[in-house]
């Protein structure tokens, strides 16, 4: 679908399926229109759509494909959501507030028949289980990274760190599959602007490159911060891969400003840091 052309059309390809066409557009005043151009009757189709950077529209977009799908016959629709956004606000922090990964999940479970996402971010909600009761397969990019970082890095002059403590999940799953030193730090964060990052375990920093693993670049203050501590202890060199390149606002600048020497991110939402490419991790489901 729109927001994840090239995706799908990799999928596509190495799932050896037909590629179908959906037309989006809107109306004078802003509603989507949305039609399908090939015959969807009797088929399983399956909805590649990312959930940035526009996650409303890209959501009832998905949530129209979905139900006219089966509205036109199909046997199964099976959305592929690489990116799931509105997973972060996973409680009610403040009085008032809304809490949109249950009410996002909500809608989905009432407009596809599966669900595959790629790294939700899931915090205080453990399982997809939690949030969707039709099928859900969740992936993980780690294999695809781990490749990336072997085929750029070597073990003997890279070391791997985590800017917080979920990060675990991805940089030390990474780096004890590969064989790298890793560490993991603590961050505080104060507001969307403002985050602390503090070293718990030092490493051997000395002539290494190190490579810091996030699932998501935001606004980039984790990745900074994170970069910023490290080069105090004067490496030879900073890298940055995550798996979601949301890259809001002046991030991506922001972090090559710290010093950082490459950004790489995987294909789950299109940008010009894309070097890990999932297609392949997806079109196996298929
Ligand atoms: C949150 O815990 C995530 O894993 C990322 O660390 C976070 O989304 C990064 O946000 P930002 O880039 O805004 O610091």
């Amino acid at each position: 679908m729109e927001n994840s052309k090239r995706l799908g059309e990799a999928i596509a390809k190495k799932a050896k399926a037909k590629l179908g066409e959906i037309k989006t557009s809107n109306f004078p005043d802003g509603e989507t229109h949305l039609q399908f151009i090939d015959d969807v009757r009797g088929a399983e189709i399956v909805l590649v759509q990312t959930l940035h950077p526009n996650p409303n529209d890209a959501l009832i977009q998905l949530i129209f494909a979905g139900r006219t799908t089966k509205d036109l016959g199909a046997r199964k629709v099976i959305g592929v959501v690489p990116y799931m956004a509105y997973m972060r606000q996973d409680k009610r922090f403040h009085a008032g507030e809304c809490v949109s990964n249950h009410i996002a999940a909500h809608l989905l479970n009432q407009s596809v028949d599966k669900i595959i996402t790629i790294d939700p971010h899931l915090h205080r909600v453990h399982d997809l289980a939690e949030l969707f009761h039709i099928e859900r397969k969740k992936l993980s990019a780690n294999g695809e990274i781990a490749n990336y970082i072997k085929k750029n890095f070597s073990s003997k002059t890279a070391v791997i760190a985590g800017p917080d403590m979920e990060s675990s999940q991805w940089a030390k799953t990474i780096a004890d599959s590969i064989g790298f030193n890793s560490t993991i730090f603590s961050k505080e964060r104060f507001s969307s602007h403002h985050v602390k990052v503090t070293v718990h375990h030092e490493l051997d920093w000395k002539n290494k490159d190190v490579i810091i693993i996030d699932d998501i670049v935001s606004a980039g203050h984790t990745m900074v911060e994170a970069a910023k501590e490290i080069k105090k202890r004067k490496p030879k060199s900073v890298h940055c891969i995550c798996i979601h390149p949301i890259f809001a606002g002046k991030a991506f600048e922001n972090i090559k400003k710290a010093g950082v020497k490459t950004i790489v991110s995987c294909n789950t939402i299109e940008h010009k840091s894309n070097g890990i490419d999932l297609s392949t991790l997806v079109a196996k489901e298929f």
